[in-house]
């Protein structure tokens, strides 16, 4: 493998951190890495391989020299970025939605679609985090056996919102507790002890733009125009991991649970967690921190059970729905 100058850019965020992280533990063939952040965090150290790493602003030279850049500063960072990166002969692995459902841009789970990333033109996009749980839980089966119509309902942490969300539970939880009136600026409803509809843009159709997400970025990851899919998603007041209820209705007959068990242990990336003797299951407490996603509750849909079966997920979206899926992306360039 030959060594990559790498970038980061959002280093100092809740997922910038994991790819620092991720990039230690996979051993990352790094030759120069360099951390990018606002304004605010210029100076900041951060460790990688145990040595002090100077965080830089971001600016139009800093893509000079760099292979690979990897963005979670949110799109309209990444948007302005694009041009600048590409033209430095840098391939930028994003993040954010910006790009995702451009034509020329592939959209990759490197477990699922790998081969997609040759065809990169200077960008590569990191699916949505709602999106890469449920596909790690479901390609496995999917690929043998074909799906007509997935029901997703999904209760995502506020890690996936960023720092700021996680804060804002740990301390609307302390305020709740001890009765004390607390202000929310980053989530729209209260969130200690409750849960809302996500808080991306509703749009006219009735669904918000996760559930959609969820809906298009499959339909490109798999190359099926056919796969329908019809999603809730729900922020609840866990810190970290998503969990996602998932039915999956196959075009033929079900595969038997026994099936669907054993396709799920031999896909890498996958966990079965499925004890149902001591009502064991997957659980965002066990997935937080691991690299694979835990599967569970595998059963026959008694209401369609000849046709389709329930599925149970829980993913850590720092690792596996962001950091983890992007520098596995970044692997597959070296
Ligand atoms: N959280 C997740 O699970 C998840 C999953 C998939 C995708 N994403 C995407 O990843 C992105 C970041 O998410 P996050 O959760 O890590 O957010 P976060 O914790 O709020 O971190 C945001 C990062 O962006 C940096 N940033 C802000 N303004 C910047 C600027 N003008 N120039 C350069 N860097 C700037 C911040 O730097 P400062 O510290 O200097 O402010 C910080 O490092 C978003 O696009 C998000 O949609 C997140």
């Amino acid at each position: 493998m030959s060594e990559k100058s790498v970038a980061i850019v959002g280093a100092t965020g809740a997922v910038g951190i994991e790819f620092i992280q991720v990039m230690e533990k996979l051993n990352f063939p790094v030759s120069k890495l360099k951390l990018l952040a606002s304004k605010r965090s210029a100076g900041k150290k951060l460790k990688f391989r145990g040595e002090d790493c100077i965080v830089e602003e971001t600016s139009h030279d800093s893509f000079k020299n760099v292979d690979i850049a990897l963005f979670s500063a949110g799109s309209p960072i990444s948007r302005h970025y694009a041009d600048i990166v590409k033209e430095s002969g840098c391939v930028m692995i994003d993040n954010s939605s910006a790009f995702r459902m451009e034509p020329d841009v592939p959209l990759v789970i490197p477990e699922i679609n790998p081969e997609d990333a040759n065809n990169h033109h200077g960008i590569i996009s990191n699916p949505n985090c709602s999106t890469i749980i449920m596909l790690m839980a479901v390609y496995p089966i999917y690929k043998k056996y074909r799906v007509k119509r997935i029901v997703l309902s999904t209760y995502q942490a506020a890690s996936g919102a960023g720092w700021e969300a996680m804060e804002e539970l740990r301390k609307a939880s302390l305020a709740h507790l001890n009765n004390e009136p607390f202000e929310q600026k980053i989530m729209p409803h209260p969130y200690a002890f409750n849960l809302f509809s996500h808080n991306s843009k509703m749009l006219e159709n009735g669904y918000n733009e996760e559930e959609m997400k969820t809906f298009k970025e499959t339909r490109k990851i798999l190359h099926d125009s056919t796969i329908n899919i019809t999603a809730t998603c729900v922020r609840v007041p866990v810190f970290r991991a998503h969990s996602e209820s998932i039915n999956l209705e196959f075009v033929e007959m079900a595969p038997s649970v026994e099936e669907c068990r054993t396709l799920l242990a031999n896909f890498p990336g996958v966990q079965v967690v499925d004890d149902r003797q001591n009502n064991t299951f997957p659980m965002p407490l066990d997935a937080s921190g691991k690299y694979e996603c835990l599967v569970g509750r595998i059963r026959k849909d008694e209401s369609l059970p000849e046709k389709a079966i329930n599925l149970f997920v829980c993913g850590d979206q720092l690792l596996k729905g962001a950091a983890l899926n992007a520098v596995q992306i970044a692997l597959l360039l070296v």
